[in-house]
């Protein structure tokens, strides 16, 4: 059993009253749903959180750090600036792929860069909920490969 966390940053709990042309209608609990019944075939088990507060997320990565096999992170605009989450990323010891819902690098000149993006495995963005799903797959293919 492969366990994969799905860490989504700040304002991503108020999804559906956000910018719908961008963020699409769905709410998080609903992604998170679709996510759950994508990975139910799979021998995946999930663990889901959403903070609005960098040290909590942080504190997430190093907790989680020692009981996944694999992370899903939306940082949200932490995305932009925040090294610190950058930092605990960086000491996360299983492979990281950072979503997206919207395409960051078509929008505003400071969502088009990403200090987090470095120091992970990889990185969808602009494919709305698909990201994550397409996110958990990726993760569950290397993880297997590196058991192997
Ligand atoms: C986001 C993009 C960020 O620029 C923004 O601050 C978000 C959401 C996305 O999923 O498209 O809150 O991470």
């Amino acid at each position: 059993m492969f366990k994969i966390g799905i860490l989504n940053g700040p304002n991503l709990n108020i999804l559906e009253k956000r910018d719908q042309s961008i963020y699409g209608t769905l709410t998080l609990e609903e992604i998170n749903q679709k996510i759950r019944d994508a990975a139910e075939k799979e021998n995946i088990e999930l663990i889901f959180a959403q903070s609005n507060s960098e040290g909590e997320m942080i504190d997430i990565i190093q907790k989680w750090s020692l009981q996944i096999d694999g992370l899903v992170i939306n940082p949200a605009a932490y995305t932009h600036y925040s090294y610190a989450i950058s930092d605990a990323l960086k000491d996360c010891p299983v492979p990281v792929i950072e979503v997206h819902l919207s395409n960051i690098f078509s929008r505003d000149e400071f969502r088009q860069k990403s200090v987090t993006v470095p120091v992970c495995t990889g990185q969808i963005a602009g494919l709305g909920h698909y990201g994550y799903i397409l996110a958990v797959n990726g993760l569950h293919a290397l993880i297997r490969q590196k058991k192997r």
